[in-house]
């Protein structure tokens, strides 16, 4: 008798992924040694690339090339010259900042750990810089300050913490200690109504040291009234759309400010080239509208809410 079975149901059926096993295996039987030839060239080259790197170093640091090619220099005396470096720039530097981080009582405390995490990347963004800043860490709480503490912050070149402690400085205190001028002072806030279309070395900028998810619209704009500071917000919205907040997180703005100091010179789009650079890339729409780079609803909602909280 015949079977009626077709002979489409009698073959093997294989999934996609085997197949895609089955190709693999195939490219590599015929093609070996050519991709062991690659595998060869590709080490030669990752080791040449690890000797230049060794040598730039030891070019930027004044270091012997040979006794770091031997191993004589181990990690600690690059770190050792690292912070001698960083020392020197900081001396030659008159760029001062301040955080403000007096909202202690508006925070929950994992959102003080947050913030503690913040200023922890601030200071490291601070010492790749070229020009590093003179950083005032204000009134900081005794929470925060265990925390960085344990960050290590007695280490810290650059870094001057204010403690918010029972003797209680006032604002216009802190700066008569430090000779800080009033004047030359403006508050970042993204409520301003000003913009800040660029920053001088002499400008002294505060950045809220806060982390709230933005629950608490306008605080720093009120606190800047207060004081009798000058306020701007950041020129965003001039080159990118953020459907829902323009408000970023602390070390986001330490950053950009950063980035602005470090290439101002070296192009005319910087404060485009600094949201850029900053913001996380895969945040971005790429929908280019009139020159701007959209972001979506769901995407800012998700910049709002990332590893770095506002
Ligand atoms: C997470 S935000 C704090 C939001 C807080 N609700 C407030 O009233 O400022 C942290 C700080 O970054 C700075 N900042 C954030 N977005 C900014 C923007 N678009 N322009 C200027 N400064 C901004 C401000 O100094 C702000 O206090």
């Amino acid at each position: 008798m015949e079977s009626n079975i077709s002979s489409e149901l009698v073959q093997p059926v294989i999934s996609k992924k085997q197949l895609k096993k089955l190709k693999r295996e195939e490219h590599w039987v015929k093609n070996q040694d050519s991709i062991k030839e690659k595998w060869k060239l590709k080490k030669k080259l990752q080791k040449v690339n690890r000797k230049n790197k060794k040598k730039d170093t030891a070019k930027d640091t004044n270091i012997d090339f040979k006794s770091l090619q031997n191993g004589v220099l181990n990690k600690k005396a690059l770190k050792l010259s690292r912070i001698e470096e960083f020392k020197l720039k900081l001396e030659n530097s008159k760029q001062q900042i301040i955080i403000d981080c007096d909202f202690n009582s508006y925070m929950q405390n994992k959102e003080v750990q947050s913030l503690c995490g913040q200023i922890v990347r601030c200071h490291s963004v601070n010492k790749s810089l070229t020009i590093p800043f003179h950083i005032f860490l204000y009134n900081v709480s005794a929470m925060l300050h265990d925390q960085l503490m344990k960050a290590g912050l007695e280490f810290w070149q650059g870094v001057t913490c204010i403690l918010k402690d029972d003797k209680q400085i006032d604002f216009d205190m802190f700066l008569a200690q430090y000779k800080i001028q009033k004047e030359k002072i403006i508050y970042l806030t993204g409520d301003s109504s000003n913009e800040i279309c660029n920053i001088t070395e002499d400008q002294i900028l505060v950045i809220g040291g806060i982390v709230d998810r933005n629950r608490h619209k306008g605080l720093t704009l009120t606190k800047a009234d207060e004081l009798g500071l000058n306020h701007a917000r950041l020129p965003i919205g001039d080159y990118i759309n953020l459907k829902v907040s323009k408000i970023l997180a602390t070390n986001h703005v330490f950053e950009i400010i950063g980035f602005y100091q470090e290439n101002k010179y070296k192009t005319e789009d910087v404060w485009k080239e600094s949201f850029l650079s900053i913001i996380p890339k895969r945040k971005f729409n790429n929908t280019i509208e009139t020159n701007k780079i959209s972001l979506s609803d769901e995407e800012d909602e998700i910049l709002l809410l990332s590893n770095t909280n506002t």
